[in-house]
């Protein structure tokens, strides 16, 4: 008689093989070196970085140079990457190469945010089909042994999809996965993603794995998304916010035996602050200054303590403390042995907003190839991005 066994999920990006077949998305403002290291301290996977534009980091700009570096127990090192000019991308991924600043490079064609669209960068490129297949051929290229990746959205809106044409000519172009957010960018974080597109790519794009994104707020939520779609692995953003424990259930989940790295989580109000107050540390590390990393803490009160008696009185105190003892001595006051308080504390966090109308260049949509007056605009594109 033979037993069958349980499904490794394992994932292998390239020359990378995960303990998990999770990677925690790339969020600007959040998905630093020190929100990446605590996710990191409960679970396994791929943990990228917010996005870092390429015209900055090929001018050396000081923020980028700082927001590209790791900490020694980041392995493998995952740095997300957003351009629009060919050539940029290229100097900046050749950059990271020669320098060895990262062993993966993700590509961003996700962005929904107005300003950018309007100039034809984010989710309205790859509509440019010429431009992004330049993009992702130059990229792969400069990125040599790298394994470099792409994150997209379904399209511009429901009439303008790109993801399948988008999917093939990455999967044509060497790229080692490719991950879909799937909404369009008019959706922006609105309703829920449409996981049969993740079904759709994965039947389309064939010898690389594809990653699903979208509306994953808990480790069943993967679970289903992989089964339902065929999805090689999950990508998760807004879920673990405030929740870095997370990777943990969701290591225990998806992942190979002993993925994870602690218990199954009992998350107590303890826990909790426990955790809040490991992320102040490593903020305050990140910024190697403890005023600024007290203030970057402030946006994340909220989603830790989401469901959980902690009064609005606390709660204001914690978005003003200004050193690590305040900190210490407001979590001293709350009730820390109440118990995780169920349903109060699941589902949707972090951006929702509505649907909008996308904003696009004048006459954009009529063509799916780009003139060459368009390549100033587009440029600007990159100046004004703020996360995907
Ligand atoms: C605050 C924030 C910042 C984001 N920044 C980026 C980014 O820099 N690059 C990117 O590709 N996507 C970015 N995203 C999109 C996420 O990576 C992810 O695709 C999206 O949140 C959907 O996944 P989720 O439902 O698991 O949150 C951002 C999302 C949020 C909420």
């Amino acid at each position: 008689m033979t037993t069958a066994l349980a499904p490794t999920r394992s994932l292998r990006i390239g020359p990378i093989e995960l303990d998990a077949p999770v990677v925690l998305a790339p969020m600007a403002g959040i998905t630093n070196t020190a929100f990446r290291r605590l996710c990191r301290e409960y679970g396994a996977g791929l943990y990228v970085s917010e996005m870092i534009t390429t015209r900055a980091l090929v001018e050396r700009n000081d923020t980028t140079m700082r927001l590209i570096r790791h900490h020694e127990s980041e392995t493998p090192r995952s740095i997300q990457l957003y351009g629009v000019d060919p050539a940029t991308v290229e100097a900046a991924v050749r950059m990271i190469v020669a320098e060895d600043h990262a062993d993966h490079i993700d590509l961003n064609f996700g962005c929904p945010v107005p300003k950018v669209t309007r100039r034809g960068g984010g989710a309205a490129l790859p509509w440019k089909l010429t431009l992004f297949r330049q993009i992702v051929e130059r990229a792969v290229r400069a990125a040599g042994d790298l394994p470099l990746t792409i994150k997209m959205r379904k399209g511009i809106d429901a009439d303008h999809l790109t993801y399948l044409e988008a999917g093939r000519i990455a999967e044509g172009a060497g790229v080692a996965s490719i991950a879909l957010h799937a909404r369009t960018a008019s959706e922006f974080y609105s309703g829920h993603a449409d996981w049969s597109a993740i079904t759709k790519l994965k039947e389309t794009v064939t010898s690389v794995p594809v990653l699903g994104n979208g509306d994953i707020w808990s480790a069943g939520d993967a679970v289903r998304m992989m089964d339902e779609t065929g999805c090689d692995g999950v990508v998760v953003g807004r879920g673990c916010l405030g929740r870095p424990w997370l990777f943990g259930d969701l290591a225990r989940a998806l992942g190979r035996p002993g993925a994870a790295t602690g218990e199954p989580v009992d998350a107590t109000l303890g826990f909790v602050a426990r955790a809040f107050r490991r992320h102040a540390e490593l903020l305050v590390e990140f910024f190697e200054d403890e005023g600024r990393g007290c203030r970057d803490i402030r946006k994340h009160v909220a989603w830790y303590f989401k469901g959980y008696p902690v009064g609005g009185e606390l709660r204001a105190s914690l978005a003003t403390a200004s050193t690590l003892a305040e900190i210490d001595d407001l979590l001293a006051t709350m009730e820390l042995d109440a118990p995780y308080p169920g349903e109060a504390a699941e589902g949707q966090r972090g951006r929702a907003g509505s649907p909008k109308r996308p904003a696009l260049p004048d006459g954009w949509l009529d063509s799916r190839e780009i003139g060459d007056d368009a390549g100033r605009a587009l440029a600007d594109a990159e100046l004004h991005h703020s996360g995907g």
